[in-house]
């Protein structure tokens, strides 16, 4: 079968997160299981001088305001076939792919991720210059919320999905956008598909008009019934006809290999020698002083969801006992000053790189004993897959996708012999201090945590089993194109 993909991101030409990773794979994923994706992208400044030999292959003469077309190729470095939504009047700017300069929302956000849903149903409706056309449009997030209105206005035969990987973003817009997006104001009214608390919400009615809607861990799928996880989309969630589908990311096992990644000094659960040269090189470029203790690494995005801004409050009897800090991350300016600080109080004892840096990122997950994600809530979570993968063992908190991914250390999963990681009890200070004690314990017991590290490598979170999963959903949905 045929299938569209809808993304604000996509790796390697855009990334923010862990959606451009899962874009970026998708479509290799599915092909072996006989279902071509092509991945509808923004043209952000500069994207298309990195597509190989690109072809024009549908012009729109007023998309919002300016002429539009599309480009198509593969990414350089990467299979995946990119269409490229060239809009310059939406894309061609200045700042990232949602944020101007000054850190503010494009004012416009709503114009330019609904003119990406607009073109997907159109390629659904005319198909590309050489006849391509796709069986379903697969739509991840807010940003593709608004394809299964459009497709119901202009290709109602075509099939939808749309994928929660962040229920926090929900594209609000002030209802008087309706006309100049383009919408149906027949669907905008109290409690209709478009209407949320009196805006148009492009993440209900994305949830409310898909044939299906899934995320991205079993775990999460249940909790986006609870009210702390729904985010006020609870009660839209349960009021669906079908219940949210569970699918769990994989990792691309070919770029995420210590083995063959050219980011850092190889090695394999066999030969482990090189990962203590990744230890030793993670410790100069941090200005790390041994403690004897853990090295524990973060990667993430700074931001309430991650739970980092407990980190500050309770490492310090911790550093005491040699655990050591490598962190690397950007966002909310409150919590980038609260770690400068901390770096400040303990040199030598925490180091911090701010900034996003990708080959830093798997310097991290190669060097580091231990990865810490303490989220208040993780749809899947890519960095602790990466992290078992790495050897480095995962401290997570106790939910959605980290709870269906990581072993915890009990006496039980111990005494078995399978546990993969730590799990904080809950995720406030105390949860994480002793979640951080477990960590020091099991570090200073080497039979135990040589057989924790193995075990996490030893396991496989490759993508087989979900796009076996997506594709027996599309197949269901397409009345049995494959
Ligand atoms: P989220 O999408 O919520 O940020 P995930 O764990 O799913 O969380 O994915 C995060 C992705 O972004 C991973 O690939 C991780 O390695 C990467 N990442 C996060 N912060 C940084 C950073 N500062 N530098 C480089 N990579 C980062
Ligand atoms: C989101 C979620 C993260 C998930 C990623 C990819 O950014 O925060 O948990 O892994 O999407 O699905």
């Amino acid at each position: 079968g045929r299938v569209l993909s809808v993304a604000s991101e996509c790796v390697p030409l855009v990334k923010s997160g862990g959606l451009a990773d899962v874009t970026g794979a998708l479509p290799g994923a599915l092909a072996a299981q006989e279902w071509q994706m092509a991945v509808l992208l923004p043209g952000y400044r500069g994207l298309a001088a990195r597509i190989a030999r690109p072809a024009e292959v549908m012009r729109i003469d007023d998309l919002f305001g300016g002429p539009a077309r599309i480009l198509s190729g593969r990414a350089e470095g990467s299979e995946a076939w990119i269409l490229l939504l060239e809009a310059p009047h939406l894309y061609d700017r200045p700042g990232g792919p949602y944020l101007d300069e000054t850190g503010q929302d494009h004012s416009d956000n709503p114009e330019r991720f609904g003119a990406l849903c607009l073109a997907a149903a159109l390629i659904a409706r005319d198909g590309l210059a050489d006849g391509w056309r796709p069986d379903l449009v697969h739509a991840h997030d807010w940003q593709g919320g608004l394809v299964p209105a459009y497709l119901r206005m202009h290709a109602p035969g075509t099939a939808s999905v749309l994928t929660i990987h962040n229920i926090a973003f929900q594209g609000l817009a002030p209802a008087s956008r309706l006309h100049p997006l383009r919408l149906d104001p027949r669907d905008f009214y109290p409690g209709g598909p478009l209407e949320f608390h009196g805006q148009i919400g492009a993440l209900k009615a994305g949830l409310v008009m898909a044939d299906r809607v899934t995320t991205v861990s079993p775990r999460y799928a249940a909790e986006l019934a609870l009210p702390e996880f729904g985010m006020g989309l609870e009660g839209v969630i349960a009021a669906l006809p079908d219940p949210v589908a569970g699918i769990l990311n994989g990792i691309d096992k070919a770029a995420w290999d210590p083995a063959r990644d050219p980011a850092i000094r190889p090695y394999s659960a066999r030969a482990k020698k090189g990962r203590a040269a990744n230890r030793a090189l993670l410790f100069g470029e941090y200005g790390l002083e041994d403690g004897h203790g853990p090295v524990l690494g973060i990667v993430s995005r700074m931001t309430r969801q991650k739970g980092l801004d407990l980190v500050p409050g309770v490492v310090a009897p911790l550093l005491e006992r040699g655990l050591r800090l490598a962190v690397l991350g950007s966002g909310d300016a409150e919590l980038e000053r609260a770690f400068e600080a901390l770096a400040a109080a303990h040199p030598g004892k925490v180091g911090l790189k701010q900034g996003y840096d990708e080959a830093l990122s798997h310097r991290i997950y190669a060097g580091a004993d231990a990865l810490l994600v303490p989220s208040r809530f993780e749809p899947c979570g890519l960095t602790q897959l990466y992290a078992l993968r790495y050897g480095a063992v995962p401290v997570v908190a106790p939910t959605g996708g980290l709870s269906d991914t990581v072993i915890p250390a009990s006496p039980a999963a111990l005494g078995a012999g399978v546990a993969t990681g730590v799990m904080l009890p809950r995720v406030d200070a105390g949860g994480l201090s002793l979640a951080l004690s477990q960590l020091c314990d099991l570090y200073e017991d080497p039979a135990a945590w040589r057989r924790i590290q193995a075990n996490g490598m030893a396991a496989d979170f490759g993508w087989d089993r979900s796009a076996a999963a997506y594709a027996a959903l599309y197949h269901g949905l397409t009345g049995g194109a494959d």
